[in-house]
């Protein structure tokens, strides 16, 4: 029995170790940011299950990644502009999913199947809305054609983005522009706002526009 218990306490501690070794890592990403809902009552503790699950994903979104929350069903205002060049419709794929929460209509706590009741509101700083005609456009293609045809934009299939690798490869979801583009969910890079690059100076709208 001593025995036994002496093993045990060997594991735990080996256990221990791993714990420690690795909680840095998860703290340079999602841990502590402003999608870390693990501290809210709705969200049951969970840090990956408000947007994501390992089974029972709903895959009616192209290209969601195994999505676990209520997908909004709202129409929105879209941008427009005599200069623009690309040709918009309503919100899709990666966008989609960011609007879930942050058009207001679908509760942050709906997710699993689950009918929430906490709602992001016009009066907070992250309310985005249905009315999206003041925001830059999103869920269009951006490619070499486009970028030809407005002058003022880099091709994004050879123009470095900063990260390593070209627009398309990093700021792009199958060649379409979407929140996505700009913020990074997980805040990987712990840029405020949860931008994918620093805007100082305004050096993520320069990564695309040659202004
Ligand atoms: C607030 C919602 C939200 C939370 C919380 C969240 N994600 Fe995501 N995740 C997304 C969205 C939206 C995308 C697709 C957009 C993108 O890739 O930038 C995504 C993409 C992914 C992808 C595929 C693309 C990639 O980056 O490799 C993986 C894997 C992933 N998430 C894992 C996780 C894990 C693991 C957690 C918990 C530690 C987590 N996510 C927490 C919203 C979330
Ligand atoms: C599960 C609901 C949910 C999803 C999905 C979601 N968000 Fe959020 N997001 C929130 C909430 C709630 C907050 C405010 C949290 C707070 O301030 O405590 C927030 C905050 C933010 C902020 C402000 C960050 C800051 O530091 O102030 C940005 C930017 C943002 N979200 C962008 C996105 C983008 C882009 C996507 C999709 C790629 C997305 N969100 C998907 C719920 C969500
Ligand atoms: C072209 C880049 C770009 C795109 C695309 C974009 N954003 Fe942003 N977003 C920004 C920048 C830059 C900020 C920093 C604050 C500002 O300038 O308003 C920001 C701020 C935010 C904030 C925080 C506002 C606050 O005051 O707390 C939220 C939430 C947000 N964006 C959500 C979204 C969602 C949802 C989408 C898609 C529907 C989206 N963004 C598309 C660049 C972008
Ligand atoms: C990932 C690439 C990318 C980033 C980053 C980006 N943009 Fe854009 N932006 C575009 C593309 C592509 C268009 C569509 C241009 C067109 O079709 O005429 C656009 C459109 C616009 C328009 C509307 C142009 C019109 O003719 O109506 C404005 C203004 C703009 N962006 C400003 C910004 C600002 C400010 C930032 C930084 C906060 C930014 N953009 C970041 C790619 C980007």
């Amino acid at each position: 029995m001593s025995v036994k218990l002496k093993r045990f306490a060997g594991v735990t501690v080996v256990v221990m170790v791993a714990l420690l070794t690795f909680t840095p890592v998860v703290q340079g990403g999602i841990a502590g940011t402003a999608h870390d809902f693990s501290a809210d009552g709705w969200s049951g503790g969970e840090l990956c299950a408000p947007c994501h699950t390992p089974h029972g994903a709903d895959s009616a979104i192209t290209d969601a990644p195994l999505w676990n929350h209520t997908v909004s069903a709202a129409t929105y205002t879209i941008y427009t502009s005599t200069t623009l060049n690309a040709t918009l419709g309503q919100p899709n794929g990666i966008s989609k999913l960011c609007l879930s929460c942050h058009d207001g209509t679908v509760a942050v706590d709906s997710f699993g199947g689950a009918t929430g009741s906490t709602f992001i509101v016009d009066t907070d700083s992250e309310y985005v809305g249905t009315d999206l005609s003041g925001s830059h456009p999103i869920s269009f293609s951006f490619d070499t054609a486009l970028a030809t045809a407005d002058g003022g934009l880099y091709d994004p299939s050879t123009q470095n983005s900063g990260l390593g690798g070209t627009i398309s490869a990093d700021l792009l979801f199958a060649d379409q522009l979407e929140c996505g583009s700009c913020h990074d969910v997980h805040a990987a890079d712990g840029y405020s706002n949860l931008l994918r690059l620093d805007n100082a100076g305004s050096a993520l709208c320069l990564t695309c526009h040659d202004k």
